[in-house]
Protein backbone atom coordinates (compact mmCIF):
# COMPACT_ATOMS: atom_id res chain seq x y z
CA UNK A 1 0.00 0.00 0.00
CA UNK A 2 0.92 3.56 -0.69
CA UNK A 3 0.48 6.36 1.93
CA UNK A 4 -1.68 9.39 1.45
CA UNK A 5 0.16 12.01 3.60
CA UNK A 6 -2.79 15.02 4.44
CA UNK A 7 -0.69 18.06 4.76
CA UNK A 8 -3.79 20.26 6.31
CA UNK A 9 -4.04 17.04 9.30
CA UNK A 10 -0.41 16.97 11.46
CA UNK A 11 0.69 13.71 10.63
CA UNK A 12 -1.94 11.86 9.80
CA UNK A 13 -0.94 9.73 7.06
CA UNK A 14 -3.82 6.95 5.22
CA UNK A 15 -2.84 3.84 3.88
CA UNK A 16 -4.37 3.15 0.58
CA UNK A 17 -3.73 0.08 -1.79
CA UNK A 18 -2.99 0.92 -5.68
CA UNK A 19 -6.08 -0.45 -6.97
CA UNK A 20 -8.21 1.52 -4.31
CA UNK A 21 -9.11 5.25 -4.32
CA UNK A 22 -8.39 7.67 -1.56
CA UNK A 23 -11.77 8.68 -0.69
CA UNK A 24 -12.53 4.76 0.05
CA UNK A 25 -9.62 4.35 2.34
CA UNK A 26 -10.13 7.58 4.01
CA UNK A 27 -13.58 6.80 4.61
CA UNK A 28 -12.55 3.60 5.88
CA UNK A 29 -10.12 5.21 8.45
CA UNK A 30 -13.01 7.68 9.37
CA UNK A 31 -11.50 10.29 8.13
CA UNK A 32 -13.47 12.91 6.72
CA UNK A 33 -12.94 14.20 3.31
CA UNK A 34 -15.78 15.85 1.84
CA UNK A 35 -17.89 13.89 -0.61
CA UNK A 36 -21.20 13.79 -2.09
CA UNK A 37 -21.95 12.06 -5.53
CA UNK A 38 -18.87 8.98 -5.62
CA UNK A 39 -19.15 9.20 -9.02
CA UNK A 40 -17.29 12.06 -10.32
CA UNK A 41 -19.64 14.07 -11.42
CA UNK A 42 -20.37 16.97 -8.43
CA UNK A 43 -16.50 17.71 -7.35
CA UNK A 44 -17.18 18.17 -3.83
CA UNK A 45 -13.80 15.86 -3.04
CA UNK A 46 -11.37 17.24 -4.55
CA UNK A 47 -7.89 17.75 -2.88
CA UNK A 48 -4.78 19.46 -4.47
CA UNK A 49 -2.16 16.92 -4.97
CA UNK A 50 1.73 18.38 -3.79
CA UNK A 51 3.86 15.69 -4.46
CA UNK A 52 3.54 12.07 -5.90
CA UNK A 53 1.12 10.28 -8.80
CA UNK A 54 -1.86 9.33 -8.61
CA UNK A 55 -4.19 7.94 -11.90
CA UNK A 56 -7.82 9.23 -12.85
CA UNK A 57 -10.24 8.90 -15.59
CA UNK A 58 -10.62 12.21 -17.52
CA UNK A 59 -12.73 14.50 -15.70
CA UNK A 60 -14.68 17.15 -16.99
CA UNK A 61 -14.01 21.21 -17.30
CA UNK A 62 -17.55 21.18 -15.32
CA UNK A 63 -16.39 19.24 -12.16
CA UNK A 64 -13.07 20.17 -12.28
CA UNK A 65 -11.73 23.58 -14.18
CA UNK A 66 -9.21 23.33 -16.32
CA UNK A 67 -6.96 25.58 -14.35
CA UNK A 68 -7.88 23.29 -11.43
CA UNK A 69 -6.60 20.72 -12.95
CA UNK A 70 -3.18 22.33 -13.87
CA UNK A 71 -3.12 23.09 -10.64
CA UNK A 72 -2.37 19.49 -9.50
CA UNK A 73 -6.59 19.41 -8.16
CA UNK A 74 -7.91 15.78 -8.60
CA UNK A 75 -11.34 14.40 -7.54
CA UNK A 76 -10.56 11.96 -4.17
CA UNK A 77 -13.66 9.46 -5.20
CA UNK A 78 -12.08 8.75 -8.83
CA UNK A 79 -8.47 8.98 -7.97
CA UNK A 80 -5.88 5.67 -7.01
CA UNK A 81 -2.45 6.72 -5.75
CA UNK A 82 0.65 5.43 -8.07
CA UNK A 83 2.91 6.43 -5.44
CA UNK A 84 3.50 7.84 -2.33
CA UNK A 85 1.29 10.91 -2.13
CA UNK A 86 1.17 14.43 -0.40
CA UNK A 87 -2.40 15.99 -0.86
CA UNK A 88 -3.69 19.30 0.81
CA UNK A 89 -7.78 19.35 1.61
CA UNK A 90 -9.55 22.38 0.72
CA UNK A 91 -10.60 24.00 3.75
CA UNK A 92 -14.56 22.97 4.13
CA UNK A 93 -17.23 23.49 6.08
CA UNK A 94 -17.36 19.71 8.08
CA UNK A 95 -21.41 18.68 8.40
CA UNK A 96 -22.00 18.05 11.78
CA UNK A 97 -22.25 13.95 12.68
CA UNK A 98 -20.77 12.43 9.95
CA UNK A 99 -17.27 10.55 10.07
CA UNK A 100 -18.56 7.41 10.55
CA UNK A 101 -16.71 4.45 9.20
CA UNK A 102 -17.11 3.26 5.58
CA UNK A 103 -17.58 -0.39 5.56
CA UNK A 104 -18.70 -3.41 3.54
CA UNK A 105 -21.72 -5.73 4.78
CA UNK A 106 -24.09 -8.01 3.56
CA UNK A 107 -27.51 -7.89 4.03
CA UNK A 108 -30.48 -10.15 3.91
CA UNK A 109 -34.09 -9.15 2.20
CA UNK A 110 -36.35 -8.77 4.79
CA UNK A 111 -38.93 -7.31 3.01
CA UNK A 112 -40.68 -5.74 -0.30
CA UNK A 113 -43.22 -3.69 -0.90
CA UNK A 114 -44.60 -2.29 -4.00
CA UNK A 115 -45.94 1.26 -2.21
CA UNK A 116 -46.51 3.48 -5.78
CA UNK A 117 -46.46 2.64 -9.48
CA UNK A 118 -43.21 1.11 -9.86
CA UNK A 119 -41.91 2.10 -6.47
CA UNK A 120 -40.85 -0.33 -4.25
CA UNK A 121 -39.97 0.07 -0.54
CA UNK A 122 -37.37 -2.35 1.01
CA UNK A 123 -36.11 -3.25 4.33
CA UNK A 124 -32.71 -5.20 4.56
CA UNK A 125 -31.30 -6.75 7.69
CA UNK A 126 -27.67 -6.17 8.45
CA UNK A 127 -25.19 -8.03 11.31
CA UNK A 128 -23.53 -5.38 12.19
CA UNK A 129 -25.39 -2.07 13.24
CA UNK A 130 -25.05 0.04 10.55
CA UNK A 131 -24.01 4.00 12.16
CA UNK A 132 -25.00 7.19 9.45
CA UNK A 133 -25.77 10.37 9.85
CA UNK A 134 -29.75 11.22 8.63
CA UNK A 135 -29.39 11.46 5.02
CA UNK A 136 -26.70 9.36 4.13
CA UNK A 137 -26.57 6.66 1.41
CA UNK A 138 -25.24 2.87 0.32
CA UNK A 139 -24.25 1.75 -2.57
CA UNK A 140 -25.76 -1.87 -3.64
CA UNK A 141 -23.59 -3.92 -5.53
CA UNK A 142 -25.44 -5.05 -8.76
CA UNK A 143 -25.15 -8.93 -9.09
CA UNK A 144 -22.77 -10.18 -11.59
CA UNK A 145 -21.42 -6.58 -12.59
CA UNK A 146 -19.37 -4.56 -11.20
CA UNK A 147 -21.76 -1.76 -11.27
CA UNK A 148 -23.62 0.05 -7.69
CA UNK A 149 -26.59 1.89 -7.40
CA UNK A 150 -27.08 4.64 -4.57
CA UNK A 151 -29.63 4.47 -2.27
CA UNK A 152 -30.41 6.77 0.68
CA UNK A 153 -31.52 5.50 4.28
CA UNK A 154 -35.62 6.31 4.86
CA UNK A 155 -34.67 4.60 8.03
CA UNK A 156 -33.53 7.20 10.99
CA UNK A 157 -30.10 5.80 12.78
CA UNK A 158 -31.42 4.90 15.87
CA UNK A 159 -32.54 2.05 13.46
CA UNK A 160 -29.32 0.67 12.26
CA UNK A 161 -29.67 -3.14 12.06
CA UNK A 162 -32.65 -3.24 9.64
CA UNK A 163 -32.65 -0.24 6.58
CA UNK A 164 -35.03 0.87 4.35
CA UNK A 165 -35.30 1.79 0.89
CA UNK A 166 -37.42 3.49 -1.64
CA UNK A 167 -36.67 2.49 -5.13
CA UNK A 168 -38.39 3.51 -8.27
CA UNK A 169 -37.84 1.54 -11.33
CA UNK A 170 -35.85 3.00 -14.41
CA UNK A 171 -37.14 1.21 -17.47
CA UNK A 172 -34.72 -0.91 -18.77
CA UNK A 173 -32.16 -0.18 -16.26
CA UNK A 174 -29.47 -2.71 -15.03
CA UNK A 175 -30.38 -2.66 -11.38
CA UNK A 176 -34.08 -2.11 -11.06
CA UNK A 177 -35.36 -3.80 -14.44
CA UNK A 178 -33.31 -6.60 -14.78
CA UNK A 179 -32.91 -7.22 -10.71
CA UNK A 180 -34.91 -5.29 -8.38
CA UNK A 181 -37.89 -5.63 -10.32
CA UNK A 182 -37.62 -8.33 -11.51
CA UNK A 183 -35.78 -11.17 -9.69
CA UNK A 184 -35.03 -9.91 -5.89
CA UNK A 185 -36.72 -11.23 -3.37
CA UNK A 186 -37.17 -11.64 0.30
CA UNK A 187 -34.62 -13.73 1.74
CA UNK A 188 -31.68 -12.81 -1.11
CA UNK A 189 -28.46 -11.70 0.33
CA UNK A 190 -27.01 -8.39 -1.13
CA UNK A 191 -24.06 -6.44 -0.93
CA UNK A 192 -23.69 -2.81 0.22
CA UNK A 193 -20.76 -0.50 1.13
CA UNK A 194 -21.66 2.77 2.90
CA UNK A 195 -22.39 5.40 4.76
CA UNK A 196 -21.57 7.59 1.95
CA UNK A 197 -22.46 11.40 1.41
CA UNK A 198 -22.27 15.09 3.05
CA UNK A 199 -26.14 15.39 2.75
CA UNK A 200 -27.07 14.98 6.39
CA UNK A 201 -29.43 16.41 9.22
CA UNK A 202 -27.26 19.73 10.92
CA UNK A 203 -27.45 19.53 14.30
CA UNK A 204 -26.40 23.33 14.72
CA UNK A 205 -29.77 23.95 13.92
CA UNK A 206 -31.64 21.75 16.32
CA UNK A 207 -34.52 24.47 17.25
CA UNK A 208 -35.27 25.84 14.03
CA UNK A 209 -37.99 25.11 11.80
CA UNK A 210 -37.02 22.46 8.63
CA UNK A 211 -38.57 22.68 5.34
CA UNK A 212 -38.07 19.43 3.42
CA UNK A 213 -38.71 18.98 -0.26
CA UNK A 214 -38.53 15.80 -1.92
CA UNK A 215 -39.24 14.69 -5.50
CA UNK A 216 -40.28 11.38 -6.09
CA UNK A 217 -37.99 8.56 -4.19
CA UNK A 218 -36.14 11.26 -2.99
CA UNK A 219 -38.69 11.77 -0.12
CA UNK A 220 -36.12 8.46 1.55
CA UNK A 221 -33.50 10.85 2.85
CA UNK A 222 -36.19 13.51 3.86
CA UNK A 223 -37.80 10.61 5.94
CA UNK A 224 -34.63 9.65 8.06
CA UNK A 225 -34.39 13.51 8.84
CA UNK A 226 -37.73 14.00 9.78
CA UNK A 227 -37.43 11.29 12.17
CA UNK A 228 -33.97 12.03 13.51
CA UNK A 229 -34.89 15.52 13.89
CA UNK A 230 -38.27 14.25 15.75
CA UNK A 231 -36.43 11.86 18.45
CA UNK A 232 -33.94 14.73 19.30
CA UNK A 233 -37.60 17.04 19.76
CA UNK A 234 -40.50 15.42 19.66
CA UNK A 235 -42.33 19.73 19.34
CA UNK A 236 -39.67 20.39 16.04
CA UNK A 237 -41.75 22.17 13.34
CA UNK A 238 -41.22 20.07 10.22
CA UNK A 239 -42.89 21.12 6.82
CA UNK A 240 -42.59 18.08 4.18
CA UNK A 241 -43.62 18.79 0.87
CA UNK A 242 -43.50 15.55 -1.54
CA UNK A 243 -44.04 16.03 -4.89
CA UNK A 244 -44.86 13.66 -8.03
CA UNK A 245 -46.32 13.37 -11.49
CA UNK A 246 -49.52 11.33 -10.86
CA UNK A 247 -51.58 10.78 -7.52
CA UNK A 248 -50.71 7.09 -7.98
CA UNK A 249 -46.98 7.64 -7.31
CA UNK A 250 -47.57 9.42 -4.24
CA UNK A 251 -46.49 6.82 -0.84
CA UNK A 252 -46.17 6.76 3.00
CA UNK A 253 -48.96 9.07 2.58
CA UNK A 254 -50.49 6.85 5.64
CA UNK A 255 -46.94 7.34 7.25
CA UNK A 256 -47.00 10.80 7.14
CA UNK A 257 -50.47 11.89 7.80
CA UNK A 258 -50.39 9.64 11.18
CA UNK A 259 -46.74 11.14 11.78
CA UNK A 260 -48.89 14.64 11.37
CA UNK A 261 -51.49 13.76 13.95
CA UNK A 262 -49.04 12.23 16.49
CA UNK A 263 -46.65 15.23 16.51
CA UNK A 264 -48.16 18.80 16.45
CA UNK A 265 -45.20 20.30 14.80
CA UNK A 266 -45.07 18.01 11.62
CA UNK A 267 -47.30 19.14 8.50
CA UNK A 268 -47.43 16.89 5.50
CA UNK A 269 -48.42 18.19 1.40
CA UNK A 270 -48.32 16.35 -1.21
CA UNK A 271 -48.36 17.83 -4.47
CA UNK A 272 -49.26 16.80 -7.99
CA UNK A 273 -47.74 18.06 -11.02
CA UNK A 274 -49.32 16.14 -13.72
CA UNK A 275 -52.55 15.83 -13.24
CA UNK A 276 -55.75 17.12 -11.60
CA UNK A 277 -56.90 15.98 -7.83
CA UNK A 278 -58.15 16.72 -4.49
CA UNK A 279 -55.01 17.91 -3.11
CA UNK A 280 -52.17 20.49 -4.21
CA UNK A 281 -51.66 20.58 -7.60
CA UNK A 282 -47.89 21.86 -9.65
CA UNK A 283 -44.67 21.82 -7.77
CA UNK A 284 -43.75 21.49 -4.53
CA UNK A 285 -41.32 24.60 -5.02
CA UNK A 286 -44.00 26.51 -5.76
CA UNK A 287 -46.49 24.99 -3.34
CA UNK A 288 -43.86 25.90 -0.63
CA UNK A 289 -43.74 29.93 -1.96
CA UNK A 290 -47.44 29.73 -1.74
CA UNK A 291 -47.24 29.17 2.11
CA UNK A 292 -44.17 31.00 3.52
CA UNK A 293 -44.38 34.86 3.56
CA UNK A 294 -40.53 34.45 4.71
CA UNK A 295 -37.94 31.34 5.24
CA UNK A 296 -35.74 33.37 7.38
CA UNK A 297 -36.32 31.39 10.03
CA UNK A 298 -35.77 27.77 8.75
CA UNK A 299 -33.58 25.36 7.00
CA UNK A 300 -34.34 23.74 3.95
CA UNK A 301 -33.30 19.98 3.23
CA UNK A 302 -34.33 18.81 -0.22
CA UNK A 303 -33.86 15.85 -2.51
CA UNK A 304 -35.17 14.95 -6.06
CA UNK A 305 -34.52 15.05 -9.67
CA UNK A 306 -32.21 18.26 -10.31
CA UNK A 307 -34.54 20.46 -11.73
CA UNK A 308 -36.46 20.26 -8.46
CA UNK A 309 -33.92 20.68 -6.31
CA UNK A 310 -32.66 23.57 -8.15
CA UNK A 311 -35.90 25.11 -8.91
CA UNK A 312 -36.41 24.29 -4.60
CA UNK A 313 -33.06 26.30 -4.27
CA UNK A 314 -34.16 29.20 -5.58
CA UNK A 315 -37.45 29.34 -4.34
CA UNK A 316 -36.06 28.86 -0.46
CA UNK A 317 -33.64 32.43 -1.37
CA UNK A 318 -36.41 34.09 -2.98
CA UNK A 319 -38.34 33.68 0.98
CA UNK A 320 -34.71 34.73 2.70
CA UNK A 321 -33.88 31.29 3.62
CA UNK A 322 -30.01 31.81 4.58
CA UNK A 323 -27.68 30.09 1.90
CA UNK A 324 -26.10 28.20 4.67
CA UNK A 325 -29.08 26.55 5.78
CA UNK A 326 -29.91 25.07 2.56
CA UNK A 327 -29.13 21.59 1.95
CA UNK A 328 -29.45 19.62 -1.12
CA UNK A 329 -29.65 16.27 -2.51
CA UNK A 330 -29.71 15.64 -6.49
CA UNK A 331 -30.71 12.42 -7.47
CA UNK A 332 -29.81 11.23 -11.15
CA UNK A 333 -31.15 8.31 -12.70
CA UNK A 334 -28.55 5.91 -13.49
CA UNK A 335 -29.29 3.55 -16.64
FE1 LIG B 1 -18.63 13.81 -6.21
FE2 LIG B 1 -16.15 12.83 -5.87
S1 LIG B 1 -16.91 14.02 -7.51
S2 LIG B 1 -17.76 12.83 -4.46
Amino acid sequence: AFTVDVKSVANKQIPCHPEQKMLDAFLRRGEWIPNSCNQGTCGTCKVKVLSGTVAHPPTPDSVLSYQEQEEGFVLTCQSVPTSDVVIAVPAADKPSSTGHLLRDMTATVLQMQTTATDTLTISVGIDEPLEFSAGQYVELAIPGTNDVRQYSMANPPSQSNVLEFHIRRQPGGLATDAWIFDSLTAGDAINLTGPWGDFVYDDDDDETGMILLAGGTGLAPLKSIALHALTVNPQREIHLYHGVRRSADLYDVEFWESLARNYSGVRYVPCVSREHWSGRTGYVGDAMLADFDSCRNYSGYLCGPPAMVDAGVKAFKRKRMSARRIRREKYTPAP
